[in-house]
């Protein structure tokens, strides 16, 4: 049967910002990442790690976040980003904060879609879950020994429009 799709001309940018080696921070709004660049913040703007859905297109599903911290931007805070309803409640229920819906995306790869590869990394000091499209990135990751792969998120656009 044909897919039903978002319209990806809809889709928007899901920029990356960081306090690199202590936090990223994934979001579709501009607004978002210009306060989080500014102080008290200071965030590097990292760029864009894919497009996403700012409302819910067909075939697409909310991506959760929720965050380790009670302060916007502290130092080690964990961006966690999930589409399943369970992992978003059992992270509130260990102590992650509600941040909300960060967009849509698809649950499966239809429409054109690309892996939205998890990782994830724990030390001493830091947690923090990563998100690329990038395989050979994610593979460089793993390889170093410091983050752990976590599968696929779900999946998303190019930020590549003309990909
Ligand atoms: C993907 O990651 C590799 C390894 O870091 C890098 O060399 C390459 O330029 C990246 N590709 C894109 C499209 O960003």
């Amino acid at each position: 049967s044909p897919q039903t799709c978002g319209d990806p001309s809809d889709a928007v940018p899901f920029y990356l910002v960081a306090l690199p080696g202590q936090a990223f921070y994934y979001t579709a709004l501009a607004s978002d990442v210009n306060s989080l660049i500014n102080p008290p913040f200071s965030y590097s703007f990292i760029g864009t790690a894919a497009r996403v859905f700012t409302t819910q297109e067909l075939s697409t599903v909310p991506f959760f976040h929720v965050r380790s911290g009670s302060v916007l931007g502290p130092l080690h805070s964990d961006n966690l980003y999930t589409t399943s309803t369970t992992e978003r409640d059992s992270a509130l229920v260990s102590g992650y904060v509600d941040t909300g819906i960060a967009g849509y995306i698809y649950p499966s790869q239809i429409c054109g879609s690309v892996p939205f590869y998890r990782l994830f990394t724990t030390t001493a000091t830091v947690t923090e879950h990563f998100y690329t499209i990038n395989a050979t990135y994610r593979a460089t990751l793993v390889a170093s020994g410091a983050w752990t792969d976590e599968g696929i998120a779900g999946y998303v656009l190019d930020f590549n429009v003309c990909a």
